[in-house]
């Protein structure tokens, strides 16, 4: 039993591995109060137990105090307007115009399994791996029923956590105006944050900070999670470090608007907020809806902050991906983009899949520019159909040619978007999301199709099909390249063009999941301008989601460690590219760059048949190493060990079978220094009883240099020297560990 309920002091205690999480119905008003969240304790929800008091004691009975009980108490889910004044999860705009919302115990259930949330993406479980608990409230002045929902699972130190509201039917309809998913009351630590906050091509890059008074929040209005900031917050014990200490991550399993906040009050205490940001949010509720929040991902870690990530990729390869890629080596695929941007023809396209094939390149991926007129980026978004001066004879010819060529085809397609200068914008003008009177702001010369409307996902899905099913296609690359602007819908009416964002993502997520129930072959990769929609949410949908724009190995170093932090490695999309790069410009070594893309799903965007003779033959042998590691990092645990973000000089990472018998270290040499002080490497999760083969792999020179055998203790509390000083800047070097 993960979840058990104390009936006489009515305290609710749920259990993950290695975590315990308590929650309380207040003896009187109802109140649902949290008790406990940290290490796993071993009582079973006793009595004793019950009486464990986190905060101050303030009665809620006492009339003329009650505003502070209310200020202080660490509610499960804090409503609003009636005297708690720190940040609520709950507000309505009722028929009379009141705002105050309130939640007062009426029943639960516990059972075995996961619910899933209608339209939108969720971590699943069978009966065997998850618990859940339901515990519904009501607020009788607005005439809505709310109900929180904890799932468990067993396998994971993870709690999925997400609220359902129903209108009773009090009033007819009732605007929601704030319904976030998860609160989390901490007291009596000092506690830093951290944020994964970027750019267009310097996506999630970590930031640490002391946690002080008042309100300290991420947060997206832009329609997506977002390239800017990333719906994560992670609470640390001030001692915490990669290996140690007490981390909470929270992770919103979401793709539009969120909100990820904590607030330090006056007591100390600390609040973590997180959900659909409630900023252009309305929601009209008529009597017997339900809204379902989407769901937030919270993980306790007493290891650190590896420990948190560790959890975190374990839920999402097994709770959260799903398809025929979820657990397999995904196609070594080579992408047009960087080669040719939008310069290509089929001859163009084949003379470098015939290279590729050759090197052992597995799948052809035609990016954008083979549709409608499009030559650069400033029309046809909306036509798709196929451009045949570019393709003469459409898609089959060129696709038959490559799969005769042993290679698979993929295709990038942009479905969410409309160009103005398009035939379908010249149709359906309406379609796209515009204020009436307003001139629309142009974001790469694109707006974006209105997905709230049911005929405009219509039109699409039968367009992104259409096109799949006219060849053999096997891998959609699904790009999103601006976000949303000029929120009006014409479909909509005036009282509800406040779900048009939330509809907006509704509308993605119904498109996708149509997608690949119908294409069950298909490998879909998402992608936003880079990174700008790499969460939970997608990973639903896609296995894979393309990590940044930013291919420079140097910058790569950054962005994959950041994406790392939460999302399992199996998931970054990453390519060996051109040099000097196209973003930085930097020149780096080309096994550098093969070194840093396994760290990912590992593909080639650059041409191939014009890069030099010494680098494509280092093609074949990082496809060998691709197929001999991959499945090493796909599902191996993930062990941060240097940061080139923090110290400035040099990397390193490692991934440990599940069973500990085998384990791959990279470590790169940023820059390099004379006479640098002693660098050891000292790997992490390995077995300190097992003996170890531990093998320098130098691709260079196609040899495996010397062979040494080491325990598990050595490797570990000793470490190794990689043998990368004086190789100069850029050098990267991978090591190879094998149960001896
Ligand atoms: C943004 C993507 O991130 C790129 O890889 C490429 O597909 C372009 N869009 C194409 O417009």
């Amino acid at each position: 039993m993960n979840i058990i309920f104390n009936e006489q002091n009515r305290v609710f205690k749920l259990d993950t591995p290695n975590s315990s999480y308590m929650i309380k119905i207040a003896d009187t008003d109802g109140f649902l109060l949290h008790m406990y969240y940290g290490r796993r304790l071993s009582d079973t929800c006793t009595d004793d137990l019950c009486r464990l008091e986190q905060h101050p004691f303030v009665p809620s009975k006492n009339e003329r105090e009650r505003a502070s009980f209310m200020d202080c108490a660490p509610f499960e889910y804090p409503c609003h307007g009636l005297g708690d004044y720190r940040d609520d999860a709950f507000s309505v705009l009722n028929p009379d115009g009141h705002t105050a919302t309130s939640f007062s115990y009426r029943f639960y259930k516990i059972y075995n399994g996961k619910p899933g949330i209608t339209g939108m993406p969720a971590t699943f479980g069978t009966e065997e791996e998850c618990e859940t608990l339901e515990i519904t409230g009501e607020d009788a002045a607005n005439g809505l029923e709310i109900t929180c929902v904890y799932s468990v699972f067993k396998d994971t130190d993870a709690i999925a956590r997400s609220v359902r509201i129903k209108n009773l039917g009090k009033y007819e309809s009732i605007k929601l105006t704030k319904v976030l998913s998860s609160c989390t009351d901490f007291y009596g630590e000092d506690y830093d944050t951290i944020f994964l906050h970027g750019s267009w091509a310097r996506e999630r890059i970590i930031d640490r900070k002391p946690l002080g008074y008042g309100k300290h929040y991420v947060s997206s209005l832009r329609g997506e999670s977002s390239h800017q900031e990333h719906p994560f917050i992670g609470l640390l014990a001030k001692n915490a470090d990669e290996d140690n200490g007490e981390v909470y991550g929270f992770n919103f399993v979401y793709s539009g608007n969120f909100i990820a906040q904590a607030e330090k009050s006056q007591f100390d205490s600390v609040r973590v907020l997180m959900g659909i940001n409630p900023v252009d949010f309305g929601w009209n509720l008529k009597a017997g809806e339900v809204f379902e929040a989407p769901e937030v991902i919270s993980v306790y870690s007493a290891q650190g902050l590896g420990g948190m990530s560790r959890s975190f990729h374990d839920l999402y390869r097994k709770h959260l991906i799903r398809g025929k890629y979820k657990d397999r080596k995904r196609p070594i695929l080579i992408n047009n983009w960087e080669a040719t941007y939008f310069d290509f023809n089929t001859e163009k396209l084949i003379s470098i899949a015939k290279k590729a094939s050759e090197l052992g390149i597995e799948m052809l991926v035609m990016d954008d520019g083979w549709f409608g007129h499009r030559n650069d980026d400033s029309t046809s978004l909306g036509d798709w159909y196929v451009n045949e001066e570019k393709l003469p004879g459409g898609l089959k010819p060129l696709v038959d040619e490559v799969n005769k060529l042993g290679m698979k085809f993929g295709i990038w397609m942009e479905p969410e978007m409309i160009s103005p200068d398009s035939d379908l914008f010249h149709t359906h003008p309406d379609w796209a999301i515009q204020i009436p009177g307003r001139d629309p702001v142009k974001s790469r010369a694109q707006l974006v199709l209105d997905l709230s409307r049911k005929e405009v996902v219509d039109y699409v899905y039968e367009k992104v099909s259409g096109i799949l099913k006219s060849a053999n296609i096997e891998y959609l690359k699904w790009d999103m390249n601006r976000q949303l602007t000029d929120l009006g819908s014409y479909g909509l009416s005036s009282e509800a063009q406040g779900e048009l964002f939330h509809r907006y993502v509704l509308g993605v997520y119904a498109l996708q999941e149509r997608l690949i129930n119908d294409f069950p072959n298909l490998l879909l990769e998402n992608c936003s301008g880079g990174g700008a929609r790499f969460d939970p949410g997608m990973l639903y949908y896609s296995p894979q989601i393309w990590t940044s724009d930013d291919q420079d190995p140097i910058e790569r170093l950054k962005i994959q460690q950041g994406t790392a932090l939460i999302y399992p490695l199996s998931t970054m999309g990453a390519h060996v590219c051109d040099c000097p790069n196209h973003t930085t410009g930097r020149t780096t070594p080309f096994e550098l760059r093969g070194y840093v893309a396994l760290a990912g799903t590992f593909g080639y965007e650059l041409d191939v048949t014009r890069i030099p003779k010494e680098d494509q033959a280092l093609i074949p042998k990082q496809i060998a190493m691709y197929h001999k590691y991959n499945e090493l990092v796909r599902t191996g645990d993930y062990y941060r060990i240097a940061s080139f973000t923090d110290n400035h000089e040099w990397d390193a990472w490692e991934v440990v079978s599940p069973d500990k018998s085998e384990a791959l270290l990279t470590v790169v040499n940023v820059m390099a220094r004379v006479n640098m002080k002693s660098r050891p490497v000292k790997l992490k999760g390995l077995d300190p009883q097992k003996k170890y083969t531990v093998t320098f792999i130098n691709i260079k020179d196609n040899a495996e240099e010397e062979t040494i055998t080491l325990s598990g203790d050595a490797l570990m509390y000793a470490g190794i020297n990689p043998r990368i000083a004086g190789m100069g800047d850029y050098k990267g070097k991978m090591i190879y560990l094998k149960e001896y």
